[in-house]
């Protein structure tokens, strides 16, 4: 593969190649001497037209250590501004000759876009409600590492399906490697047609979460609903809020996760997100291993100047 638009396209022999060598790389990671020279002379821009804490800066840190010149644009202060279209500004960039985009939009299939328009490598950071394919690698690694499989587990993705690339990305990769999903949800924050794919849902949380071998929240992303949210933020932590009573009907010793950023006392309790269950710091940890195995998978089809 020359890019990495999503995880629809991977075989699960793909994502267990991805996991492996992200493995490795928790090593690295965790050594004195971090940097590595798999992309000495190459350059990697980090596109974000949406806003990001774990996703661009474990990007550059995963770029800096295997030795890349990493440049963050600052998409506020862009010629985006001025009215410049993305495919400009894709033309623009790749005319610098990068090896390597990283790339976050707010449109789903943007990031397809500029693959095509470009000559270089593109890694999507997120589009729209699409997908967030390194999300998807990041907490398998970090269900492969607690629980040491995939195969066979019962996964209760809760919350804001709907809008979630994170939950559609996850719900790919974790059905490919032979979990049992789950979707736990108010009927209006399901995707329509969700009942074609084949996956459980539930609208009761404790239904939902009985037998799970790991809880994944979800965030209420409120900036994509136009005002619209119904009840209110209080009631939906009432029923959908992911605190330690809820959480006893999980299997003893499941295991919480949350992709970040949390809206503490809206889908997770303070409680279970700092409780012993929660693997919300390793997951972030997994993340820069994860983007240093993606970055290195493509390094052998970088372009040859
Ligand atoms: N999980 C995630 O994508 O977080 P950021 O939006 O902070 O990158």
């Amino acid at each position: 593969h020359r890019h990495l638009l999503g995880i629809e396209g991977l075989s699960p022999l793909d994502i267990e190649a991805l996991l492996d060598l992200a493995e490795a790389q928790v090593e690295v990671s965790r050594q004195v001497e971090k940097k590595k020279s798999t992309l000495r002379g190459r350059t990697q821009i980090n596109l974000f037209f949406e806003p990001s804490t774990r996703t661009q800066s474990s990007f550059e840190i995963a770029g800096k250590r295997l030795g890349a010149d990493v440049m963050n644009m600052s998409v506020a202060s862009s010629s985006v501004k001025k009215g410049e279209t993305l495919i400009d500004m894709a033309a623009t960039l790749n005319a610098m000759r990068p090896d390597l985009i990283v790339v976050r939009h707010h449109a789903a299939g943007a990031v397809h876009l500029l693959a095509q328009k470009v000559d270089c490598s593109v890694v999507n950071a997120g589009d729209g409600a699409h997908e967030h394919p390194t999300q998807a690698l990041l907490d398998a690694l970090t269900i492969r590492r607690n629980k040491g499989r995939i195969q066979g587990l019962t996964v209760a993705i809760c919350g804001d399906i709907l809008h979630s690339r994170v939950a559609r990305s996850n719900m790919i990769l974790l059905a490919a490697l032979g979990a049992r999903v789950r979707l736990v949800a108010p009927s209006t924050l399901l995707p329509p047609d969700i009942g074609r794919l084949g996956f459980e849902t539930f609208t009761d949380m404790r239904k939902g979460l009985d037998g799970a071998d790991i809880v994944m929240m979800l965030r209420l992303q409120l900036e994509r609903m136009n005002g619209s949210f119904v009840p209110s933020v209080k009631e939906y932590f009432r029923f959908y809020g992911l605190d330690q009573e809820k959480l006893s009907y999980a299997k003893p010793g499941a295991l919480v996760m949350h992709p970040g950023p949390m809206n503490r006392g809206v889908e997770i309790a303070s409680e279970v997100a700092d409780g012993a269950q929660s693997l919300i710091r390793e997951q972030v940890e997994m993340g820069v291993a994860v983007r240093m195995a993606v970055l290195e998978a493509l390094a052998s089809h970088l372009p040859n100047r």
